[in-house]
C-alpha cells in the first residue's frame, strides 16, 4: 500500500520522491488515505524531518491543491511579503506604501490572524469605510491604481494545507521545520509573485522559539521558494519585545503613518528598511545597495511613501482624513497610564503578556467569527534599553468602561521589568538570507 510505504520511508528517514509525495497528498485529500495514516506519516516527518527535495515536492504539491494566482503576470514585477506573525507588527502597514511609492507594485494575500492581534486585514479595516478587495477584478484593479493589491488569504488557495494543517494542529505534528516550511511557502508559491521576502521572527511568541531551529526554518523557506521558481529573501527579526510602540489595529495604523511620513518608530522603521532593501535589490538587480537605501530614504522624507498610503486607502473607500490625522481614527473612550514600576532601566518587556492583554481588551479574537474592537490596544511610552522615573508612564493603556481598569494596569505594569543598570536589547536583525 503507498501510504504505508511512505510512513515507513518516513519512520526510516528514507527519501520518498516525487511520485510518492504527490499520490499521498493527492489520495489523502479524495479521502482514500485516511486520517490516522497521514497523521503517522506527519508524526514520523516531524520526528525525523524530510529530505529537501521531498520538501519541495510537498510544497509544490500543496501549492497545486488550490487555484495558481500566477501575480507576477499582473506587472513586470510584483513583490510579496510574508511574516511569521509578532506582537505589534505591522510591518506590512509601512512596507506596501514605501514600496509602491519608489514603483514596485505588491501582490499579497494576508492572514486575518486567530488569537493575540488582529491580522493586516483588521488594521486596515479599522479606518472608517475602507473595504479590502472582495474578489480577484477588485484586486487586480486595486493593483493597477494603486501599485498595490492586498486581500485576505481566499480559502482557495493552497486549500491542501488548510487540510494537512488541521490534522497537524490536533496531532502535535505543528512544530516541524519542513511541515511549517511546505505550509508556508505553499501559499507564496499559489500567489505567484515575482520574488518573496519573509520576516521571520525570533523569540518568545515566534513560531518556533529555538534561535537555531528559526535559522532553519528560514534558510529552508528561502530554500524552497528558489528551488521552486520563486525568488526569496529572509530576515530573522527580534521578536524579544513588541514591535515599534503600538498594539492595536487603529493604534496601529497611527503608527504606520507616523512612519510613512518619515519619523523613525524604533524597530518598525528599521524593520520596514530591511525588508524593503531586500525586494528592491531584486525589482532592480542594478542598482547598488547605496542606491537603493537612497531611494528608500527620499520615499519616505519627501511624502511620497504617506502618498502611496493616501491613494490606497481612498481607492478602498477609506476616510483618508483619518491618514491626514490619525487622531480621527475610530478612539477608545478611556486611555490610563500605566506607571513604571520603578526607577531605573526597562530590562525587558513581556511582549506575550501584552500580546494577551490586548486580546483581552479585544484588539484580537479569540474566534474566527469573534469581532474585533479597532481601537483598543497598548500604547508603549518605553522599549527595553529606555531609562524611567518611577512617576512617568511605561505605557498607556486603550479601554472600554467595561473593562476591569485595576486589574489590567497592575497586569500591563508587570509586564515591564525595570531594573537598576544598563540594559541592551538584542539587535533587530539577528540574520539576513
Ligand atoms: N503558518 C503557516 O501558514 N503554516 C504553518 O505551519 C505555521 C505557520
Amino acid at each position: 500500500a503507498p501510504a504505508l510505504d511512505c510512513i515507513t520511508a518516513a519512520r526510516t528517514g528514507r527519501p520518498l520522491g516525487e511520485a510518492a509525495i504527490t499520490g499521498l497528498i493527492a489520495d489523502y485529500l479524495d479521502g482514500s488515505v485516511p486520517d490516522y495514516q497521514l497523521a503517522a506519516w506527519l508524526m514520523a516527518v516531524a520526528c525525523n524531518g524530510l529530505a529537501v527535495e521531498d520538501t519541495v515536492t510537498l510544497t509544490r504539491v500543496l501549492a497545486a491543491t488550490g487555484q495558481q494566482l500566477n501575480l507576477r503576470d499582473l506587472a513586470p514585477f510584483v513583490a510579496d511579503k510574508h511574516s511569521t506573525g509578532g506582537i505589534g507588527d505591522n510591518t506590512t502597514l509601512v512596507l506596501v506604501p514605501l514600496l509602491a511609492a519608489v514603483g514596485i507594485p505588491v501582490g499579497k494575500l494576508t492572514g486575518r490572524s486567530l488569537g493575540h492581534h488582529g491580522g493586516t486585514v483588521d488594521k486596515l479595516e479599522s479606518i472608517s469605510g475602507l473595504h479590502l478587495p472582495a474578489d480577484a477584478a477588485e484586486f487586480t484593479k486595486s493593483l493597477a491604481a494603486t501599485g498595490i493589491g492586498l486581500t485576505g488569504q481566499s480559502d482557495h488557495l493552497a486549500p491542501g494545507d488548510g487540510a494537512l494543517y488541521a490534522l497537524r494542529d490536533v496531532t502535535g505534528t505543528v512544530d516541524s521545520i519542513p511541515l511549517i516550511a511546505s505550509s508556508i511557502m505553499s501559499k507564496k508559491l499559489a500567489a505567484g509573485t515575482s520574488a518573496c521576502v519573509l520576516d521571520v521572527k525570533t523569540g518568545p511568541g515566534a513560531v518556533l522559539t529555538d534561535p537555531t531551529a528559526t535559522l532553519e526554518l528560514a534558510r529552508l523557506m528561502v530554500d524552497i521558494g528558489n528551488r521552486a521558481g520563486l525568488p526569496t529573501r529572509a530576515v530573522i527579526s527580534d521578536m524579544s519585545q513588541p514591535l515599534g510602540h503600538a498594539i492595536g489595529n487603529t493604534l496601529e495604523v497611527a503608527e504606520a503613518v507616523h512612519a510613512l511620513s518619515g519619523r523613525h518608530v524604533p524597530g518598525l522603521t528599521d524593520l520596514t528598511l530591511a525588508l524593503a532593501q531586500l525586494i528592491a535589490a531584486q525589482a532592480w538587480p542594478d542598482h547598488t545597495a547605496d542606491r537603493i537605501r537612497h531611494r528608500l530614504h527620499t520615499a519616505l522624507a519627501d511624502g511620497s511613501a504617506l502618498a502611496a498610503l493616501r491613494r490606497w486607502v481612498e481607492h478602498l473607500g477609506g476616510d483618508v482624513r483619518q491618514i491626514d490625522d490619525p487622531a480621527l481614527l475610530p478612539a477608545a473612550d478611556v486611555r490610563l497610564a500605566v506607571p513604571a514600576p520603578a526607577s531605573g532601566v526597562v530590562h525587558r518587556i513581556d511582549g506575550d503578556e501584552l500580546g494577551r492583554i490586548a486580546a483581552e481588551l479585544g484588539a484580537g479574537r479569540a474566534r474566527a467569527d469573534s469581532p474585533i474592537d479597532p481601537a483598543v490596544g497598548i500604547q508603549l511610552h518605553r522599549r527595553v534599553g529606555d531609562p524611567v522615573r518611577a512617576d512617568e508612564p511605561v505605557a498607556e493603556l486603550h479601554l472600554r468602561t467595561t473593562h476591569d481598569q485595576a486589574a489590567l494596569l497592575q497586569r500591563t505594569a508587570a509586564a515591564f521589568t525595570v531594573a537598576d543598570g544598563p540594559a541592551t536589547a538584542p539587535p533587530l536583525i539577528h540574520h539576513t538570507i
